[in-house]
């Protein structure tokens, strides 16, 4: 492991900031999402209803809560925290020409206090928030005028923190929305809601196009704006193995991987793969790109791969010489592995593999941005005693030292995710818990809001301390 590497932990604004209506934010589409749990889908409204509970409106209250909370990162020794900015914060409708100074403001104050700390902030500019505002006038990214809210957004945080900020990323597990049936994915990544009758899966390659457009953009600007900005992107990494070594499901993985990760392809090399190229013809899709678009892309290749990992997922061929993949119908178990509750597969070996694969095709620094167990704690005299994430983070951090030690990676750092117990974005439930710190905060939304030190946070104190050697 490297000497400066950065370890520390997660979040995204609007998993813990709450204060969703102060400081002149406007409400993001994380807002207009209802609880849900493990078997009920949340709800997004088209307008707040009065009997609804909506998680992320006051969250974990970390608006009003930061310096305490930094105080305790600080004491597990972070070297880094990775957050996100509230889109709403800066352009509240989304559209504006001038940013809101006072949300602007809360980050200076934020990113200042971290440093205070000795915590370099690690920033994504788009973590499944956008203005609901424009998402309602536009239509979310099926319009291409979103790359011009976002490029002004990314600019005005650019010149504004890149003095104070060093890593960024623009959009947040960008693949997700890879699934298109996946109506919670297809919102968050781009704010858009299916009209009838429409290609879903052609209008979330036209919104990924623009994305990948903005996203290039950013980098682009980002570098001209000061030289030392690192920029990257962020994926979901769940790689996806084949059910066998039959060639069939070996190669049905390989197309089942492209359609996942094509964009990482995308901004790491700045062109469309072929597959993909082939893929959009077969399909008839008539997506606007144009010659600019292109440029764009080529001009705007990201520094470095951020990804989340948390599992690893299993396909099976099935004849079809396409090796289409459809996430909702080619997944399946794998019989070699345990899940949590909530259905997640575990599988730190899966985290070895990812960095190899990622560094053999791409030989960029990576950055393990996400990383965490969900469970459903239990308080008991001021503390919880939570072996069970002790023994999720630990066997993936040892594999993670392998992939650095023995298999020669670049890894730039790794951040829990949720290191302090936050909103879970799937379920928007509090019970699925990833920090080290315990937040109380129930389901229904009732609780004190106290912190308090869970057993993972001294363990992981020592893990940083040792640089990864006692785990
Ligand atoms: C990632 C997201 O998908 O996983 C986070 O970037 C999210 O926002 C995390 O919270 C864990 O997922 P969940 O649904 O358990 O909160």
């Amino acid at each position: 492991m490297r000497s400066d590497f950065l370890w520390g932990g997660a979040v995204a604004a609007h998993q813990v900031e709450g204060a969703w209506n102060v400081g002149g934010k406007g409400p993001n589409v994380s807002d207009m999402m209802t609880a849900g749990n493990v078997n009920t889908k949340r709800i997004i409204t088209e307008t707040l209803l009065p009997d609804a509970y909506y998680p992320n409106h006051e969250a974990i209250d970390f608006y009003h809560h930061y310096k305490e909370d930094i105080a305790l990162f600080k004491e597990m020794g972070f070297k880094c925290f990775r957050t996100s900015i509230s889109w709403a914060r800066i352009f509240p409708h989304g559209d504006e020409e001038v940013p809101n100074e006072e949300g602007l403001k809360f980050y200076d104050d934020l990113f200042d206090e971290l440093l205070a700390n000795n915590i370099q902030p690690v920033i994504t500019l788009s973590h499944f928030e956008m203005p609901y505002g424009i998402v309602k006038d536009y239509g979310g990214w099926r319009s291409r005028q979103f790359i011009t809210f976002f490029t002004r957004f990314a600019k005005v945080c650019f010149e504004r923190y890149h003095k104070k900020v060093k890593y960024w990323m623009t959009f947040n597990e960008i693949n997700n929305q890879a699934n298109y049936k996946s109506e919670g994915s297809v919102f968050t990544n781009s704010g858009i809601i299916f009209q009838e009758g429409e290609d879903k899966e052609e209008v979330v390659y036209q919104a990924s196009h623009y994305e990948l457009v903005a996203s290039a953009m950013a980098v682009k600007m980002a570098h001209e704006i000061d030289p030392s900005l690192q920029v990257g992107c962020m994926m979901a990494m769940t790689p996806i193995y084949p059910y066998s070594c039959n060639p069939d499901d070996m190669l049905k993985a390989v197309g089942a991987n492209h359609k996942r990760f094509w964009y990482l392809d995308v901004q790491v090399r700045g062109y469309y793969p072929g597959y993909m190229k082939t893929f959009f013809k077969r399909k008839n899709f008539h997506l606007d790109i144009t010659e600019d678009d292109i440029v764009a892309l080529r001009e705007g290749c990201v520094d470095y791969i951020g990804f989340s990992y948390y599992m690893s997922f299993v396909t099976k061929g099935d004849g079809d010489v396409y090796l289409d993949y459809d996430e909702s119908r080619d997944l399946c178990k794998n019989p070699y592995l345990q899940e949590t509750k909530w259905g997640w597969p575990i599988d730190p070996k899966g985290l070895r593999y990812t960095l190899n694969y990622l560094y053999d095709r791409y030989q960029l620094p990576m950055f393990i941005v996400e990383n965490g167990f969900g469970a459903n704690d239990i308080l008991e005299n001021h503390t919880v005693h939570d072996q069970n994430r002790i023994d999720y983070l630990s066997a993936h951090i040892q594999e993670m030292k392998k992939a650095c030690d023995i298999d020669g990676v670049d890894l730039l750092g790794y951040t829990v995710w949720g290191c302090i117990d936050c909103v879970s974005f799937s379920t928007g439930e509090m019970k699925k818990r990833y920090g080290m710190i315990y937040v109380d905060k129930n389901n229904d939304g009732s609780g004190s809001l106290k912190r308090y030190k869970k057993d993972s946070f001294y363990w992981y104190q020592k893990v940083i301390k040792t640089n990864g050697e006692e785990i």
